[in-house]
């Protein structure tokens, strides 16, 4: 399904359905999660699933090491930044004891297909700490031999020993952070990372055998021009990567207090913007790369580009990733751990405290350092599915929905529904008597078709505290 940039994408578009949203890496999203869903009660979820035994799926972990040596200012990832290398050993022995814990309310013998290192850095850590960790959760879990084995990479601060230390231990993919190549724009985001060290780490990986490459670009950063970024993408394209990320820079001054130090009047106004995005589209695809939804491309023969001709795509914590669960085999559940990480089981959410020392000190009490959580309705577990087919099929399929969850789609969603007609004027959306399927115009602006069906957005754009970034 190759994506041809479409040239009904006019800016008047992009500006009519510039409005703030969700990105939908789950439903509902993190702001409806409640504190009364606590330790206790992700527990209890544990050990039921526990008693489902391997019948529950296979297994997706996520590891987050939040340590970075210098701090971005654009970054609105959960970090701490410290030289103090010594951090990070006090924090690998609690890592350990949540994943013991963790480990100890699962059936361990479930596959794990789906093995992450985020951040922060995860090359923070030395080589030695770095097998430690590995080889801690293999001895404990069930890796699977086709295992997706990722990890987060920023180049500025990671070895060749290191990328050779991850290819002998079984990582398969990179993903690594560039974002611009404009020096200007590297200054101002206080990230330099010269081009031929990117260059580098991607001929050295590949030269490893690392099996898919990703970079990370964002649009929007404080002095980026159509032309500047027009060069990066160039650059980016010259690279080759397996995959790319193309990021909407989401600009949260009330969230992230770093982002109060970029200058506010450098910051490319829409319609520079929109002019970025349109290039980006329009080479990625001109170079062969497949649109593969929100932010994301991927060369044809990439894993994710098949899956979406496969309709085998899925969405979540990590963005868009393939589902690797068999034939009759329930989708895979995952297990955050590490400070601030989520978990994302059938029907359940649960987020760990976000301060290291908070998650020092529930570790230290036995417990799990659970902030805060949820517990699906059949209505979330309904738009939920709604949304993921809109984001990731790009169709929804009425009678198959029907079927699934017992209701009367056009009577359930008459709401819903309603709140598609423009879009559906406006060329996003096409119906059939089967339901209706995304135009390529309606892929790219595919979020603010998927807000039509969250029960929750209503409330959130009603209050006057912003929680979303702009969907453009
Ligand atoms: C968790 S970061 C880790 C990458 C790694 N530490 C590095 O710096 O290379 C993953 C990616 O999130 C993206 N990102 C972080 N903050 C962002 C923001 N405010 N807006 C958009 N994208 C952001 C960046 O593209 C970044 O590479």
């Amino acid at each position: 399904m190759a994506t041809a940039y479409p040239e009904t994408l006019t800016d008047a578009l992009l500006q009519k359905y510039n409005t703030t949203g969700p990105r939908y890496t789950s439903y509902p999203t993190a702001p409806v999660w409640t504190e009364t869903f606590d330790a206790n009660a992700y527990t209890q979820v544990l050990t039921d699933t526990k008693a489902q035994g391997v019948a529950a799926g296979p297994l997706s972990l996520y590891v987050h090491i939040p340590f970075c040596e210098a701090r971005c200012l654009f970054c609105g990832c959960n970090v701490v930044v410290t030289p103090q290398k010594e951090q990070a050993e006090k924090y690998l022995g609690y890592l350990f004891r949540e994943m013991d814990h963790i480990a100890g309310l699962l059936d361990t013998s479930r596959r794990v297909v789906q093995y992450h290192w985020g951040g922060g850095t995860p090359t923070y850590l030395s080589p030695e700490q770095m097998r430690r960790v590995f080889e801690h959760h293999t001895s404990v879990f069930n890796l699977d031999p086709d295992a997706e084995i990722a990890i987060e990479v920023d180049p500025r601060v990671t070895t060749d020993e290191q990328l050779q230390l991850l290819r002998e231990l079984g990582f398969n993919r990179l993903s690594m952070g560039v974002q611009d190549f404009s020096e200007q724009v590297q200054e101002t985001v206080n990230r330099i990372q010269p081009i031929g060290m990117t260059e580098h780490m991607v001929d050295y990986s590949r030269q490893l055998g690392f099996g898919s490459i990703n970079i990370d670009l964002i649009y929007g950063l404080p002095h980026q021009t159509l032309e500047s970024f027009t060069n990066t993408v160039r650059q980016v394209i010259r690279l080759s990567p397996d995959r790319i990320a193309l990021y909407n820079f989401a600009y949260l001054p009330w969230l992230s207090p770093y982002h109060k130090l970029l200058p506010a009047d450098a910051i490319p106004e829409a319609d520079i913007k929109f002019a970025i995005f349109r290039m980006a589209m329009q080479h990625l695809t001109e170079a062969g790369y497949v649109y593969i939804g929100m932010d994301h491309f991927a060369k044809p023969d990439d894993e994710l580009a098949v899956a979406l001709n496969e309709g085998r795509l899925f969405r979540n914590f990590m963005g868009y990733t393939v589902q690797h669960s068999r034939p009759n085999e329930p989708d895979s559940e995952m297990i955050g751990v590490g400070v601030s990480s989520i978990s994302g089981l059938a029907n359940h959410f649960a987020q760990n405290v976000k301060k290291l020392s908070d998650y020092y000190e529930l570790i230290d009490a036995n417990q799990l350092p659970t902030h805060r959580g949820y517990a699906l309705s059949h209505d979330d577990r309904l738009r939920r599915q709604v949304i993921l087919d809109i984001l990731c099929q790009g169709q929804v399929d009425i009678p198959a929905i029907e079927r699934a969850f017992a209701i009367d789609f056009r009577e359930y969603f008459a709401d819903a529904i309603a709140k598609l007609d423009e879009p559906t004027q406006d060329g996003l959306i096409g119906w059939s008597d089967c339901g209706y399927q995304l135009t390529t115009t309606g892929r790219i602006l595919s979020r603010n078709v998927a807000m039509a069906f969250d029960a929750y957005l209503p409330a959130a754009q009603a209050s006057d505290k912003p929680m979303f970034s702009k969907t453009v």
